[in-house]
């Protein structure tokens, strides 16, 4: 068989501090479980590219891309240099929306070990995904601005919600659901606001659930939903939110169970028509860029997603598996701040590495 082609893409800020350690991860657990992977690093999407050449990526950049069989990705952006616009339109969303990845897929799991903010949570408590529409929704680019410099100054950005994007993500996340144990699917809404696409959306998933009669659903105003997952984070099984709600959420979610430094995302083309990429779901980070203290923990599960998505699962479960060990031993000179610890990337990306190794086959 010829090798898994990775492609990676650092990007800016600590996206080039973790990246390291997720390929010496996936380099570890291919090693341990004999699954060959070839990795091709690229400057492009990062906001170095940027200064230097006027653009985030170069021309043939979908072509190139297109002859991996995943992207593995850092973070982009750094404000203070480019515009946010417009190095995450010209770069991750570009590839979202390029390669038709439009399942974002993101777990949210209280891990042994990590301190949960939330008063009473242990492990088991919080244990959920969050499915994300990731190539449509608000994040459009239909809008425009009138009257620009004048008192009738006027911006506006549709939301564009098509029967086929908000189909097939709902098909996914039941699908999701279907598989677990609880059979559970939270839809996130605004209907009562959000007066014409948000009440599509509920249409679409009373639709949906005729044809999965077995999955309880349930569905909350986001307002709302942000509360119970600080209040009941137990309640949830699939999460199911357009791109906005998704986005917002899946920072919440793992802010609840310790800190965003750990959280992974699979941008899912389901289909295999293009490459799926895997980020951490945190930034660059430009606060903390530069100084080695980032949690790599995000990046190298995001590894173990992209070994799952190609059905490698006993190397996956080992990279998951090495990621809570580390964290239940929860040695303060291992783990970095952000989880109370006096760690360092290198301290916590080694120690995961090492525990990959030792896993047996
Ligand atoms: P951020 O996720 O970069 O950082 C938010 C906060 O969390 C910061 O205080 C940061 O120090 C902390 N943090 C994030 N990841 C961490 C980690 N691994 N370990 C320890 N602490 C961590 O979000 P932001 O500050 O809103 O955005 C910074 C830049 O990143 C912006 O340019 C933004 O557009 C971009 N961004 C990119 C992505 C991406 O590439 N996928 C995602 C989010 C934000
Ligand atoms: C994420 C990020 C991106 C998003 C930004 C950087 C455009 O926040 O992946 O969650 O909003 O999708
Ligand atoms: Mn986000």
């Amino acid at each position: 068989t010829s090798p898994l082609k990775i492609a990676v893409i650092p990007g800016d800020g600590i996206g080039t501090e973790v990246m390291p350690y997720g390929v010496r991860c996936l380099e570890a657990a291919g090693k341990v479980f004999g699954i060959e992977l070839s990795f091709e690093t690229f400057d492009f999407a990062s906001c170095d590219f940027y200064e230097k050449h006027g653009d985030m990526l170069p021309p043939d950049w979908k072509e190139t891309l297109s002859g991996f069989d995943a992207i593995y990705f850092g973070a982009v952006g750094m404000p203070d240099r480019v515009p946010d616009d417009v190095s995450l339109w010209g770069s991750l969303l570009k590839f979202r929306r390029e390669f038709d990845q439009y399942i974002n897929l993101r777990p949210c799991r209280l891990l042994a070990g990590v301190k949960c903010p939330l008063a009473g949570r242990k492990p088991g408590d919080i244990d959920f995904w969050i499915v994300r529409e990731n190539t449509e929704g608000e994040y459009s680019s239909i809008g425009g601005k009138i009257f620009e410099g004048t008192d009738r100054e006027t911006v506006m950005q549709e939301t564009v919600m098509t029967r086929t994007g908000v189909d097939r993500v709902l098909r996914y996340a039941f699908d999701l659901a279907q598989q677990r144990p609880r059979k559970k699917l939270t839809s996130a809404t605004k209907s009562n606001g959000i007066s014409i696409t948000m009440p599509y959306w509920d249409a679409r998933v009373r639709e949906m659930a005729k044809g999965y009669p077995d999955v309880k659903v349930d569905k909350y105003h986001i307002d709302i939903l942000t509360a119970h997952f600080v209040q009941h984070p137990d309640m949830f099984d699939v999460v199911v939110g357009s791109n906005l709600f998704g986005d917002i959420l899946s920072d919440l979610g793992p802010a609840c169970t310790g800190t965003i430094g750990i959280a992974p995302s699979g941008n899912i083309n389901p289909d295999r028509a293009f490459p799926s990429l895997f980020e951490p779901v945190h930034g660059s980070a430009p606060d903390i860029a530069g100084r080695g203290v980032a949690n790599p923990v995000g990046m190298i599960w995001a590894g173990q997603m992209l070994l799952q998505h190609f059905g490698f699962r006993d190397a996956a479960d080992a990279v998951l598996g090495a990621i809570e060990s580390v964290l239940a031993r929860g040695d303060a000179d291992v783990v970095t701040a952000d989880m109370g610890g006096k760690g360092t990337t290198k301290s916590l990306g080694e120690a995961i590495e090492a525990e990959i190794l030792a896993a047996k086959k």
